[in-house]
């Protein structure tokens, strides 16, 4: 078969040039050129669009059923899927090496019927490999077939003949396509080969699970364009070395984003976490300077988080280095807290760590953050027993956050008493066993626990030292 002409395309403006260059001739962008298949390829469908085509209808006669769904039995997995795998739908799944992907697919597909005709496709192990893992991890995977395969249109072909209802593509860097000469795991390689997969899923109704490698940036490697092609995307997260590991749901065509499943690691493979919102918390003897809990809310589970700051006098620049959490936000909040509440961190370093290798992305850390640096800078604990949530914004005022209440109950839940909270998220009704204490400004949170709770005065007109010398 002739191979099909191949052309190099920017990936910022789309100008394409014969052969590689390291500057794109249309809009100056370096290292943008990538390989992909000339567009005067045979019209024999290969640009075919991804869903088959249908005739003209009004929206509202269109027939919408909710769809069905095939529960994998682990429920901590469906949990961020949206509740099972959906036909013909397209799972991507991301994460470190080694942190269990290829074992929780393993254990997924092992306990779907025979009648769904599972199929694990590796391009990464052999079957003796993979059939002594599934050994190991005691797996009566009766009626799983497994292939071992990188060429895509063999494992085409072999979709086409077997139909298997769920198939596990591990992993979509290690695929060739013929079609192309670039080698396996470059971009247009990932890319064509995860659009005719999704083709292929949505014509005959197969549901992919995509293996997907990750970056050091811990993005997903592999064409920005591979997440808008498949219909979920999930994450594998955690701390390799603890035994946690999270699945969070970043894209979620068929359910809701920010869905968190908890595993913990064991001798005998991935065990789903029913119960997790104590797991980030570390066990101190009595409260320590610098730790403060935040309560998160992941999807529809309040999580309870250990936020720990270490605010140390610098030698030189000073640094800021986070863990799980986003750095330039750091320096936004270090500046609000200079600015707002009269404390500031130029002469400090600041390290910051949420327990458990658990990444947290949404606002209402802030709060916690911050009261974590203060406690760590005046070197004296928060007071027992309190949690805290909220945002920070940069005219120094404490936002409120999305179901504060779901969040304060299940601190009270767990033996909590206190909650320093925005003051728009005080509850109406009284949550027994919890006193919140509402704040509006960053300054009046870091007075009120300074005199009260902290033992130190902290004085805010709102102004920093520098800003009154400078009238
Ligand atoms: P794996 O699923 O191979 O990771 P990935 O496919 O994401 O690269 O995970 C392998 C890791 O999990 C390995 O470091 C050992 C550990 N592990 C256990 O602790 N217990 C087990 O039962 C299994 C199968 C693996
Ligand atoms: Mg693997």
């Amino acid at each position: 078969m002739a191979k099909a002409k191949t052309l190099y395309q920017c990936g910022a403006c789309g100008a394409t040039s014969p052969k590689w260059q390291g500057q794109c001739p249309g809009c100056g962008a370096w290292n943008t050129l990538a390989e992909t298949l000339a567009e005067a390829a045979p019209a024999s469908g290969r640009f075919r669009a991804l869903a088959p085509a249908a005739r003209l209808q009004k929206l509202m006669e269109i027939e919408a059923q909710e769809a069905a769904r095939i529960a994998t039995g682990i429920g901590e997995f469906d949990r961020p899927l949206g509740g099972g795998l959906v036909a013909g739908g397209v799972v991507l799944i991301g994460g470190d090496p080694g942190i269990g992907k290829s074992t929780l697919l393993l254990q997924a597909l092992a306990r779907l019927p025979e009648s769904m005709r599972a199929l694990y496709v590796s391009g990464e192990e052999s079957g003796e490999q993979v059939a002594l893992r599934a050994q190991r991890l005691g797996l009566a995977a009766s009626g799983l077939k497994f292939l071992a395969e990188i060429h895509l249109e063999k494992i085409m072909a072999v979709l086409q003949e077997e139909r298997p209802r769920v198939v596990v593509v591990d992993s979509i860097q290690t695929l060739w396509s013929e079609e192309l000469n670039s080698a396996p795991g470059s971009v247009s390689q990932v890319r064509e080969c995860a659009a005719q997969l999704t083709r292929l899923a949505k014509q005959v109704g197969i549901t992919v699970i995509l293996v997907g490698h990750v970056t050091k940036e811990g993005a997903l490697a592999g064409p920005r364009v591979l997440e808008h092609i498949v219909d979920t995307v999930l994450y594998f997260e955690g701390d390799t070395h603890s035994s946690f590991r999270l699945i969070r749901a970043c894209k979620n065509r068929f359910g809701a984003v920010n869905e968190l499943g908890v595993f913990a690691m064991t001798d005998k493979g991935l065990k789903g976490v029913s119960n997790p919102s104590a797991l980030f918390l570390s066990q101190h003897g009595q409260e320590v300077p610098g730790a403060c809990i935040l309560v998160t809310q992941e999807g529809t589970r309040p999580l309870l988080v250990e936020i720990q700051a270490l605010v140390d006098q610098t030698h030189g620049n000073p640094r800021r280095l986070t863990v799980g959490l986003d750095a330039q936000r750091l320096a936004m909040l270090l500046a609000v807290l200079h600015r707002h509440a009269g404390l500031p961190c130029y002469d400090q370093d600041v390290f910051l760590n949420a327990v458990g290798g658990v990444k947290i992305g949404e606002p209402a850390a802030d709060l916690a953050v911050l009261l974590a640096i203060v406690s760590s800078l005046k070197n004296r604990a928060l007071p027992e027993k309190l949690v805290v949530f909220g945002e920070v914004g940069l005219a120094g005022e404490i936002r409120p956050a999305p179901r504060g209440q779901e969040r304060l109950r299940e601190a009270a839940k767990l033996g909590f008493t206190r909650a320093l909270i925005p003051r728009a998220n005080l509850p109406r009704q009284e949550i027994p066993g919890m006193t919140p204490i509402g704040v509006s400004r960053i300054g009046e949170a870091v007075e009120r626990l300074g005199e009260s709770l902290l033992g130190f005065v902290q004085k805010n007109e709102g102004r920093s030292e520098q800003q009154k010398t400078n009238q």
